[in-house]
């Protein structure tokens, strides 16, 4: 089936205005004709008859909120997203290499298509270009995984948030011109593997993890847990880079110190 590029409808916009009010969800951030179909069709899986009803769902049972939550954004991800605070990180880093010039070891949990390992591997390139830094990036999804290990078919609008100079030295267009490939020495640099955050033990030794739009769906216990085994994962002066819109409570608890935008440390 073709996929035919329908109008927003007045039925959907108001919803992107109730949702706002009942879910942690601000589908203004996403292409609406896109999103209106994707929905629709998980209404027609529900037997939902329409927007208004859904909201009415959604305000009634907290699953069902999850369930919206994780379907809108289970894999939405973006090339150096939020870049206010990934120049927060890129300050951060530039002084731990100004202090101390050795590779990094760090992990990127939750790292969907590779965009974001793909970003970090570009910023250390461009900090600390003569060093072998190592990330390992895990998520729970396989398809997103393939996508990841293979580095390429990025489409532009992944592309919007990546400065213009990292887009030029790192990035390829494929034949067509709509997709991008990521330069080998970048793609290099990461190695992924599947890892799920509630079963699977976690691994040590870093001095950074990015942990970014994961959590936000789990549980205040599971994210304690979830925060304080990255606690244990982190060297010591290790930092946390957390997503933008997230509030955590408790990572003073565990014992993370707070480092500016999104992120935290575990001190020396
Ligand atoms: C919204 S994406 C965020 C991607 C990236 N971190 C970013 O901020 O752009 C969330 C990712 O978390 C992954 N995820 C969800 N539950 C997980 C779990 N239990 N363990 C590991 N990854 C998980 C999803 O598969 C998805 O790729």
């Amino acid at each position: 089936m073709t996929a035919t590029k329908t109008p927003t409808s007045a039925e959907y916009l108001k919803f992107v205005e109730d949702s706002r009010r009942v879910t942690a969800i601000d589908l203004r951030a996403y292409k609406p004709a896109q999103m209106e179909r994707r929905l629709r069709s998980l209404m027609t899986r529900k037997r939902i008859r329409g927007f208004n009803e859904y909201t009415e769902v959604l305000k009634n049972d907290r699953e069902e909120r999850l369930e919206f939550e994780r379907y809108v954004t289970i894999n939405v991800t973006q090339f150096y997203r939020d870049p206010s605070h990934f120049n927060a990180l890129e300050r951060a880093l530039r002084e731990r290499f100004q202090q101390s010039p050795g590779p990094l070891q760090v992990w990127s949990a939750g790292c969907s298509n590779g965009s974001e390992p793909y970003t970090l591997a570009m910023i250390l390139t461009s900090l600390a270009p003569n060093v072998r830094h190592q990330i390992h990036a895990t998520d729970i999804d396989e398809m997103s995984l393939n996508h990841a290990r293979q580095g390429r078919g990025y489409s532009a609008d992944l592309l919007a948030t990546l400065p213009k100079q990292f887009r030029a030295d790192f990035m390829t267009p494929e034949a067509g011109g709509d997709t991008f490939a990521i330069a080998p020495q970048i793609k290099s640099m990461v190695t992924f593997k599947r890892h799920d955050l509630i079963k699977d033990r976690y691994p040590r030794g870093y001095d950074l993890i990015l942990c970014r739009n994961v959590v936000i769906y789990f549980s205040n216990e599971t994210k304690f847990e979830i925060f304080s085994g990255f606690y244990e994962s982190l060297n010591r002066d290790g930092l946390l880079f957390i997503g933008a819109s997230e509030m955590l409570t408790g990572l003073r608890e565990i014992g993370y110190a707070q480092h500016g935008h999104g992120l935290y440390q575990r001190p020396s």
